[in-house]
């Protein structure tokens, strides 16, 4: 037997693998395509304090290895989500991560007030790095000093597990990762998605409505392992890889460079199995590998650090 399984605060995750906030709804949308059950955890869109309608078309661009998307932080708002959602979740046997977004320090507590009164929610992924909208998101994932005092306050509110998602619009990460450890965070997802554009050429307009977004998939993926190895030099607590992983080998690279986990994120649009086949590829790995523990692999990445160019503004 191979211990797939992870803990944090107390929560345990019976894989690494969990789907990224976004890219999987509330978990009910796939139901017949996918045994949720095999994940080691789902974390939902984005929750605001009231409903979003999020921004007008075109939301979604394709674009080589990987997808651009400005949504807006379309979703159902909070109340709505713990009526009609968090039922169906509540049945599932998976770890169910709240992601929360917002406007102002007061709506991220507010919201997350809100879901600690219920019964069924896991921990929380906060978002602080939404480059879609121009209130919230980015304008607090790049500041330093108001990401850790958001992780400061919420921190106050709940015993759960507290995962910030970090956003890789920033030069140094590792601040930020530093920032939150202090703070009181429990783990940091990391990376949220990267600003990007794309053009059209004979209309001569940007292809998305708000002229960026959020560059997502394969693309980022040599990025997301830079960050996250770059974040793992700074910190000691979990880090949960995310960007571009389509198959376990891309999951493993992740653990190699300082993961603990992952999230699968752009892949469900593809197949929204995608996470499940991840996990099962890691523990054919382990078995062809005599890997007992998939945690004995994160880290593990033997580096020429002496070399490394990263270290030298540490
Ligand atoms: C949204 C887009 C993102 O790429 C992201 O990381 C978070 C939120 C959005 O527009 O809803």
């Amino acid at each position: 037997m191979i211990k797939e399984s992870f803990t944090l605060r107390g929560v345990e995750f019976k894989n690494r693998v969990l789907v990224a906030s976004g890219t999987f709804g509330y978990g009910n949308e796939v139901k017949e395509l996918v045994d949720v059950n095999k994940l080691g955890g789902i974390c939902t869109k984005s929750l605001s304090w009231k409903p979003r309608d999020g921004n007008p078309p075109r939301r979604i661009v394709e674009t080589p290895s990987g997808m651009l998307n400005s949504i807006g932080l379309a979703n159902v708002g909070v109340e709505y989500f713990i009526r009609e959602k968090l039922p169906y979740l509540r049945t599932l046997d998976t770890v169910i991560i709240a992601n929360i977004a917002a406007s102002s320090i007061q709506e991220y507590c507010d919201v997350l007030s809100l879901l600690e009164q219920q019964e069924g929610i896991d921990g929380y992924e906060i978002n602080v790095s939404c480059p879609n909208v121009k209130e919230g998101g980015l304008s607090f994932g790049t500041d330093c000093s108001k990401t850790r005092e958001i992780t400061a306050r919420l921190r106050t509110l709940t015993a759960k597990p507290l995962i910030m998602k970090l956003t890789p619009n920033v030069t140094h990460i590792s601040e930020f990762a530093r920032a939150v450890e202090e703070a009181g965070a429990d783990a940091i997802s990391v990376i949220n998605t990267v600003i990007g554009m794309a053009v059209d050429i004979y209309k001569k307009k940007p292809k998305l409505s708000t002229v960026t977004g959020g560059l997502s998939g394969p693309a980022i993926k040599p990025i997301a392992l830079a960050k996250v190895y770059e974040a793992a030099q700074v910190v000691s607590l979990p880090i949960i890889g995310i960007g571009g992983i389509m198959t376990a080998e891309d999951a493993l690279e992740f653990l190699l460079v300082g993961a603990t986990a992952v999230q699968v994120g752009t892949a469900n649009f593809i197949d929204p199995s995608a996470g499940v086949k991840v996990a099962e590829g890691m523990r054919s790995y382990a078995q062809r590998f005599g890997v007992s523990d998939l945690g004995q692999l994160v880290g593990a990445m033997e580096s020429n650090k002496e070399f490394s160019v990263l270290q030298s503004w540490l």
